[in-house]
């Protein structure tokens, strides 16, 4: 959890300018708030760290993904492509969007594949919800070619990748919109927090309102606005989002250290034949706040997380442990379990979920292990940590052998 590692009197300087205003409210109240504006300033600093023409903060990621289908036009009956492998979110946002999810192939990256993505489309396939995994990044270029061969809207969920880059550009400036969730775990959080992205105005406009009761925020005088679309509310607070501008002034110094300690766990761990680690289509656009090592099959990643478990070292493996990222534990979207009647209770699933074939999806998390990186590691936690998990992966391998 690298932000609040971080966490210190910059939260705070910005967090009490907002308390000795009092306005807590986002919008208007111009002559109180004594020209504090954090949502505001936020908003700034994501488009520096980006490159993004327009950014808009919201409530948390998953009402970011939110915005960023609504904003680009994305809704009832359209088939969304979408990756088995991602938190939950982007999936449950395709869903109450009112459109229908596709499940198609990721590989290597840990991302959607420009030839998964290709088997996926059918006439009725409007997007594709590409989700940058683990801080990485997917295969930009193939992808794409793909969306534009077959006129798809690209929606990028880089909710797990704010920092992270494919040859120059930010990941979530790709497509027409794109987002970032700064909740508790990732790398600069708001608490609860979440902005979307975008190049293309009118989709920042369509956002703006759409996450406001389609309030369209011109003048300072709330009441006398003007609604040009039905929205909802999810509006971020003053408070968030002033713990989101101190964190997010941290991005570049946190990504600069894990990014120095993956390189030497990584050049430590490679020396270990059986393990390899997942693709970056750019290294050098990594937000590295996660090391991901591939263990050759299931079992041994099996064996070798309860050689973790057994020497305290940490790491996880999607497939075993619930963390609610792989479609092996969506059980309640296989069967359309929801509270809510949706639209694809209506209109049906374009795949039968529960009879998905995905072998490469299954294969490639099946053999993977995931590690936090933690900015504030000093050389000497970084050196004992490899050595400690080299020796469990070795001792684990060591079955097999
Ligand atoms: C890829 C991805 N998308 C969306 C979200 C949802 O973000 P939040 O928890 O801020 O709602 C997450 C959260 O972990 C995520 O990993």
């Amino acid at each position: 959890m690298p932000g609040t590692e971080l966490f210190g009197i910059e939260e705070k300087k910005e967090i009490n300018d907002v308390l000795e205003t009092g306005i807590l409210f986002r919008y208007n109240h111009d002559a109180q708030r004594n020209n504090i504006w954090k949502a505001r300033e936020f908003e700034a600093e994501v488009k520096k760290v980006t490159g993004a023409k327009f950014a808009h903060a919201v409530s948390s990621g998953s009402t970011a993904v939110s915005c960023a289908l609504a904003a680009a036009g994305i809704g009832a009956g359209d088939e969304v492509i979408v990756p088995p492998f991602t938190y939950i979110a982007s999936v449950e946002a395709v869903l109450f969007a009112g459109a229908l999810p596709v499940f198609a192939e990721i590989d290597e990256t840990l991302c959607l594949s420009a030839s998964g993505i290709k088997a996926a489309i059918t006439p009725k396939t409007k997007a594709v919800m590409l989700v940058h995994m683990c801080g990485g990044m997917a295969q930009m270029d193939e992808i794409l070619k793909v969306c534009k061969e077959h006129n798809l809207t690209l929606i990028e969920d880089a909710g797990q990748a704010f920092g992270a880059s494919y040859k120059g550009t930010s990941v979530g400036l790709f497509g027409k919109t794109g987002c970032y969730s700064f909740d508790f775990f990732k790398i600069a959080t708001c608490g609860e927090g979440g902005v979307m992205v975008t190049n293309d105005e009118q989709a920042y406009k369509n956002a703006d309102s759409y996450s406001d009761h389609g309030h369209d925020h011109v003048g300072n005088n709330r009441g006398m606005e003007q609604h040009p679309v039905i929205g909802f509310n999810y509006r971020i607070g003053e408070i968030n989002a002033a713990i989101g501008l101190a964190q997010t002034r941290k991005v570049p110094h946190i990504r600069e250290k894990n990014r120095e300690h993956k390189n030497a766990l990584v050049s430590e761990l490679s020396k270990i034949p059986g393990v390899s680690f997942s693709t970056l289509a750019d290294p050098a656009g990594d937000s590295a706040t996660f090391l991901n090592m591939f263990l050759p099959d299931t079992e041994s990643a099996k064996r070798v997380v309860d050689e973790f478990n057994k020497a305290g070292v940490g790491g996880f493996n999607y497939w075993f442990i619930n963390m609610y990222h792989f479609i092996n534990q969506w059980n309640h979207l296989k069967d359309l379990k929801s509270a809510a009647k949706l639209p694809i209770h209506v209109l049906g699933t374009p795949q039968d979920y529960n009879n998905l074939h995905l072998p490469k999806s299954q294969e490639v998390v099946g053999r993977l292990i995931s590690f936090g990186i933690r900015c504030t590691w000093t050389q000497e936690e970084v050196k004992a940590l490899a050595k400690k998990i080299g020796a469990s992966v070795e001792k684990a391998l060591a079955v097999t052998a």
